[in-house]
């Protein structure tokens, strides 16, 4: 076992201990929490600091509990927002405990996150994580001003908004990283432009996946941003490019979740705007790598390659 895989270990439990809400909003965080996730944006902040020569260690337990906390209630936030029935193959939070207990547990997740990140890692800390908290905040209200007219924004504003309600946590996790590790700023923003590329070639995959995947494969439905009216980069290149009368079709089914035409309307996207979308995706995947060239040569920065080896053959 290397120290990192013993780290992980502590790391669980740490996750644990930090859980003490009463009721229904505690059991949804200690479910979300406890029961799964990939532990992606800890993963990045550990490999991160390791990169910047910092050996596995329990001080950095702290940060890396926040990430996941910040991640945690942008999810039990945005369940509830998305109106999502599924997540990670169950219901969501708020349909098994609650809509007030999903929104409590997010809020206490997001206010443990602070103190963690003082004790963690000190004002520098706090202000990268806030940061990037508020763009977070930013993306969803940018998306929601779109979805809740079901209209659909622009390329630019579509990329924004995966930028900064996604890649921005990727960006503090891995920036967080080189704070702990008291990294030079060259080394600091090479990290966090691997963070930020990769977090957004992350979305763009998962926005991808919401189209060609399946549900048994994805945990949550499929096509249900479309069918929610939310505008996702595959749909917004494949309108870029189809003739009047396709165009006619996708937006005739866009935002209607009983739509006959949604199984066409899909197809469609799938054929035209996810390959295009999965190029947009290897292009930033390739401008993440060239970031981790600024950085010494360690097992730290392979197991940041093979991050992106993985997300270009993510399948769910
Ligand atoms: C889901 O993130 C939300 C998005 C940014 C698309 P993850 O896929 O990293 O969530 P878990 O924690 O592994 O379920
Ligand atoms: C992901 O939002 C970003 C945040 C949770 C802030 P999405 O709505 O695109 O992600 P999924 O598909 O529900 O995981
Ligand atoms: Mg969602
Ligand atoms: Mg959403």
């Amino acid at each position: 076992m290397t120290n990192l895989d013993l780290l992980k270990k502590r790391y669980e439990a740490y996750l644990k201990s930090r859980l003490n809400l009463d009721g229904g909003a505690g059991q949804a965080v200690s479910r979300l929490i406890i029961n799964g996730g990939k532990r992606l944006r800890s993963r990045l902040l550990f490999l991160s600091a390791q990169a910047c020569g910092t050996a596995p260690k329990d001080s950095l337990l702290a940060l890396a509990a926040a990430v996941e906390f910040i991640h945690g209630a942008s999810l039990l936030h945005d369940d509830v927002l998305d109106g999502a029935k599924l997540r990670r193959g169950a219901d969501t939070a708020h349909k098994a405990f609650g809509t007030r207990e999903a929104i409590l547990g997010g809020d206490f997740l997001l206010t443990e996150a602070l103190s963690l990140l003082l004790k963690g890692g000190g004002p520098s800390a706090v202000a990268s994580a806030a940061r990037a908290a508020v763009r977070m905040v930013r993306g969803e209200a940018l998306e929601l001003d779109y979805s809740s007219r079901n209209l659909v924004p622009s390329k630019a504003a579509v990329i924004k908004i995966a930028g900064d309600k996604t890649a921005s946590l990727f960006c503090a996790s891995a920036e967080l990283g080189a704070i702990a590790s008291k990294a030079g700023s060259r080394t600091r923003s090479a990290l966090a432009g691997f963070g930020e590329l990769f977090g957004l070639a992350f979305q763009y995959t998962d926005d991808i996946l919401d189209i060609e995947g399946s549900e048994k494969s994805l945990g949550k439905g499929v096509g249900l941003d479309f069918r929610e009216g939310i505008a996702t980069l595959p749909l917004v290149l494949a309108l870029e490019g189809l003739k009047a009368s396709e165009k006619t079709l996708i937006m005739a089914a866009f935002g209607k979740p009983d739509c006959a035409k949604f199984p066409e309307a899909i197809r469609i996207i799938r054929r035209t705007g996810c390959p295009l979308a999965r190029r947009a995706a290897l292009l930033l995947l390739q401008r993440a790598e060239d970031c981790l060239a600024a950085l010494d040569k360690s097992a730290a920065r392979d197991n940041l390659q093979a991050l992106v080896i993985s997300l270009r053959n993510r399948k769910n």
